[in-house]
């Protein structure tokens, strides 16, 4: 298999920076690989860096290097009123580890090599919150898949165009923690589809049809529609949330989540979670594997 970037797999990390940019009109790809280029170097071993690229930046650096089906995010609408926008941009890196002193200045440093090309379109830090808890203090990466199969959910397959890299979709949610905290514990549960202290997933009657995990754990033409997700929280007083990340051989697994979370499906059945939460940004992109990421870079 083509190797994949690294930092994808990290588990160890509990000190993260998402950054996208997009990029100025007018700037040659010579230009941009220069400074992708400069952005990463000299990055430190106790440290890793995810990036990857919306799909008409791809195109642009490397044609050859174009997985089937990218696409970009657009807005989604659901029942309710609920919306899910896009802010689709270019360049996406996320630098994590485990000292925020290292993290930041990697992320400084991606940010002076690319400032005379790109405007910053969101820029969010994060952490492992307790036992690896969403805010709402649900465990979050429970279902993830285990050992081998997070590569087959990860990556795409030997054979197929731009194999070796993953899909990766970013969505910010912002949390209205205050009402979610007012509910009774046996409510929240409902909501999620898993305990509160244990993250044991509910059973036969006791698993609404309209929990989280009702609607994620979703599956199509009998096969399980599994992603790779390495969400972290966000915080202070004035905004807190979970900036969503999800890594995947093939989009169509989060579009038909996403459509499920947001009732576009026969029985109009929507993800109680977001009654507790807004989802504020949306944007697909590409990682690429090793060997086409130095493709990508190469003028
Ligand atoms: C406010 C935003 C979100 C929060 C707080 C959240 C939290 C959680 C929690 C607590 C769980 C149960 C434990 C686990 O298996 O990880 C879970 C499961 C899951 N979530 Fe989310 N999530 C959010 C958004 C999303 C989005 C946008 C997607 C899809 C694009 C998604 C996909 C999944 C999947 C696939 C599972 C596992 C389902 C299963 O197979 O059991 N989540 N999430």
């Amino acid at each position: 298999m083509q190797s994949y970037q690294l930092g994808i797999f990290n588990e160890e990390a509990n000190i993260f920076n998402v950054t996208e940019y997009k990029i100025n009109d007018n700037v040659s790809p010579s230009t941009i690989k220069r400074a992708l280029n400069n952005a990463l170097k000299g990055t430190s071993e106790k440290i890793e860096v995810v990036i990857s690229f919306g799909k008409n930046i791809l195109n642009e650096l490397a044609p050859e290097v174009q997985p089937k089906n990218f696409k970009n995010f657009e807005q989604l609408n659901g029942v309710n009123g609920f919306t899910m926008p896009s802010n689709q941009s270019d360049l996406y890196f996320r630098v994590i580890g485990s000292d925020n002193s290292l993290v930041l200045d990697k992320t400084i440093q991606i940010q002076e090599a690319l400032k005379a090309i790109t405007t910053i379109v969101i820029s969010e830090n994060g952490f492992v919150y307790k036992d690896h808890r969403d805010l709402t203090g649900f465990v979050d990466g429970s279902a993830n898949p285990k050992e081998e199969k997070k590569y087959l959910a990860a990556i795409v397959p030997e054979g197929e165009p731009a194999a070796g890299g993953s899909f990766v979709f970013h969505q910010k949610w912002v949390h209205d923690l205050m009402k979610f905290n007012e509910l009774p514990v046996s409510i929240q549960e409902k909501i999620i589809g898993r305990t509160k202290p244990d993250s044991i997933e509910l059973e036969g009657d006791a698993m609404p049809a309209d929990s989280h995990v009702s609607r994620t754990d979703a599956s199509h033409e009998g096969v399980a529609m599994k992603i790779w997700r390495r969400s972290f929280p966000f915080g202070s007083a004035t905004e807190k949330g979970l900036f969503f990340i999800a890594y995947t051989c093939d989009p169509f697994r989060i579009d038909i989540q996403l459509e499920r979370m947001l009732g576009n499906t026969e029985d109009g059945v929507y993800d109680q979670m977001m009654n507790y939460s807004k989802a504020t940004t949306g944007a697909y992109s590409f990682a690429p594997s090793i060997k086409d990421l130095k493709t990508i870079l190469t003028d």
